[in-house]
């Protein structure tokens, strides 16, 4: 079996149990001396666990200050558009929790798509060592699932210059879900996240679910599962 499934009975239930585990992580590995990398997702459901890690973080000490934050994705508007990735993940997270500058390495949403992805994958191989298949082995990432088994901003029916590609970002041009050009990680660079944590929440998303988690998979998070050793799956 290549994923775990866990379930909740509320989307509240879930962002607190991944709050949860999220900063026992991130506690396990800054007392071993390494820092934390994550790489955050868009979507409704990391709006709840942003919230649920702010909260808990004022019961204990997090070192968030050894947290190096890198997105999964991000849709290729200015950080003040309601649709950026970004500004919601700074204001529910990054800014009640004072993390540093010096941590966020967020994808470039506002400048020309080509320039951004240089940019992303520069900074993601200078700030995170790179694991077994040589790309930067992030830490975790919180990934989401849309209605059609979409994962970050990889969506069915891309063609191989998407599938196969071999760097750590890609652009992407016509996302079916809007806003059309985005940035995303590519499957290889998920593949080579050391934990992937998949969270799942909200109506319509049975079929997929039922796909994704098959042996054989046709749509894209059942695509990043398979080339995973674990993901973790939680559904509420
Ligand atoms: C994005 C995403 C995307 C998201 C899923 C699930 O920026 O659009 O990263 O992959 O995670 O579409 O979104 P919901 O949780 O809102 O259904």
């Amino acid at each position: 079996m290549k994923h775990s499934l866990l379930r909740f009975g509320s989307d509240t239930e879930l962002a607190r149990a991944a709050a949860s585990d999220w900063i026992e992580a991130i506690n396990q590995r800054v007392a071993a001396g390494r820092r934390f990398s994550v790489g955050l997702s868009g979507g409704r459901i990391p709006l709840a666990l942003f919230r649920e890690a702010v909260v808990q973080s004022t019961r204990k000490s997090v070192p968030w200050q050894a947290v190096d934050f890198f997105w999964v994705d991000e849709r290729c508007v200015p950080t003040t558009d309601d649709q950026s990735n970004f500004k919601f993940a700074e204001e529910l997270l990054l800014k009640p929790l004072q993390i540093p500058a010096h941590n966020i390495f967020r994808l470039r949403g506002e400048i020309p798509q080509a320039d951004a992805v240089t940019l992303a994958n520069s900074q993601l191989r200078e700030n995170v060592p790179a694991g077994v298949g040589g790309l930067p082995e992030v830490d975790l990432v919180l990934l989401g699932m849309g209605e059609d088994g979409h994962s970050a901003s990889l969506f069915p029916g891309a063609g191989p210059e998407v599938v196969d590609c071999t760097e750590p970002f890609l652009a992407v041009q016509s996302s079916p879900k809007p806003p059309p050009e985005r940035i995303t990680m590519s499957y290889a660079q998920i593949a080579a996240a050391k934990d992937a944590w998949v969270l799942i929440a909200g109506p319509g998303k049975e079929a997929a679910l039922a796909d994704v988690l098959s042996d054989s998979p046709t749509l894209p998070l059942g695509r990043m599962i398979q080339s995973r050793r674990a993901t973790r799956v939680l559904l509420a």
